[in-house]
């Protein structure tokens, strides 16, 4: 009897897997596939935030998502992109290497017919986007997140005057930018140093460091490298354009025995628990998890032939960007429990 009933289940299981299109065979509605790739599976936004929540979300719409790693170099993103064409797959959901080198990409994708949505890293060439009437974009407003940090740490800086440990009225910051030319390093480098100048408190930049990878070993190079240079005791306040670095840093300020104030972007757990520890200031949610849903809803519509919004709670933007932007949220010793899984 028991074996009957086993047997039965493993025909209903079957059943189901054929339903799901897990059988080329039998011409039942195929499973929709979405080639994808992250730019650096070492990236810790990219890896921890983004890549898991894809494959969380491909599972709950029912399509497969084949994800590869580009290992920080175009080129490889080039070749995975065409064995992606030669594949046949129904979409592709692309994150940059190269800011600069999306028309490439574009190109492969309109020659093939095939659909794209880039993410993460948003084409910087003029025109790249207008080339193909099947690209679109998600991502963030860049300069949102710098303004952001900004203002906290503008109102963080007003209520410690301790913090001016030369009391010369001027913030002496060191900052951890990030990828040069990549939109969200640029604007945040801009935005939250200018927070300071629009609210009339002077600013000396002490150092700026760049880094491709936005790595926690770079914040900690660096971090430990500048506490120990000739300005070391003089370092007031530590920018870092994303948690990763940031996690560097305060490695680097432990090893030396030093607490400064320092603040991250993105939010990811292993900051929240800085913040919890008080050695972070506040970090700005990048919300990734939403960007992946807006990436995979957009780029199922895309492969169905649909407006790319239909049925979706996104919305394009009306600047020609055909990108869907998600919004940032300050994250403070405040408010920061809000943020932590539950
Ligand atoms: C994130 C960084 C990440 C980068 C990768 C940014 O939006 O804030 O943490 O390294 O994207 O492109
Ligand atoms: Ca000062």
């Amino acid at each position: 009897m028991k074996r009957v009933i086993a047997t039965a289940a493993l025909v209903v299981l079957a059943a189901a897997f054929v339903f799901a299109g897990g059988n080329k065979d039998t011409g039942a509605a195929k499973q929709l596939v979405v080639g994808a790739n992250i730019y650096s599976f070492a990236d810790n936004f990219m890896n921890g935030v983004m890549k898991p929540e894809f494959e969380r979300y491909a599972v709950e719409k029912g399509v497969k998502i084949e994800i590869v790693d580009s290992e920080g170099q175009q080129a490889k993103l080039n070749d995975q992109v065409d064995v992606f064409i030669t594949k046949k797959v129904n979409v592709l959901a692309i994150n940059l290497v190269d800011p600069a080198a999306a028309s490439a990409i574009i190109a492969k994708a309109k020659k093939a017919n095939i659909p794209l949505v880039l993410f993460n890293k948003e084409a910087t060439e003029a025109g790249a986007m207008a080339s193909y009437d099947k690209v679109w974009y998600v991502g963030t407003n860049s300069a949102e997140s710098g303004i952001i940090q900004g203002q906290m740490m503008v109102a963080d800086w007003k209520a410690n005057p301790a913090w001016d440990l030369n009391k010369d009225g001027v913030v002496q910051y060191v900052l951890l930018k990030g990828e040069p030319g990549h939109p969200d390093a640029e604007a945040r480098t801009k935005e939250s140093v200018k927070a300071f100048v629009d609210a009339g408190i002077k600013v000396q930049q002490l150092a700026l460091e760049a880094d491709p990878n936005w790595s926690t070993q770079h914040g900690n190079d660096k971090m430990a490298a500048w506490l120990t240079s000739s300005f070391g005791k003089d370092i007031e306040l530590v920018i870092c354009n994303n948690d990763g670095m940031a996690f560097g840093a305060i490695n680097a300020l432990k090893a030396a025995g030093k607490k400064l104030p320092l603040y991250g972007v993105d939010a990811l757990d292993q900051a929240l628990t800085h913040i919890a520890d008080g050695e972070m200031n506040g970090t700005v949610l990048n919300d990734g998890v939403n960007q992946a849903r807006a990436t995979l809803d957009l780029a199922i519509n895309a492969a169905k032939g649909l407006p790319v919004t239909e049925g979706t709670a996104w919305k394009l933007t009306t600047d020609g960007a055909k990108a869907v932007r998600v919004p940032y949220l300050p994250v403070t010793p405040k408010n920061y429990k809000d943020f932590q899984k539950k």
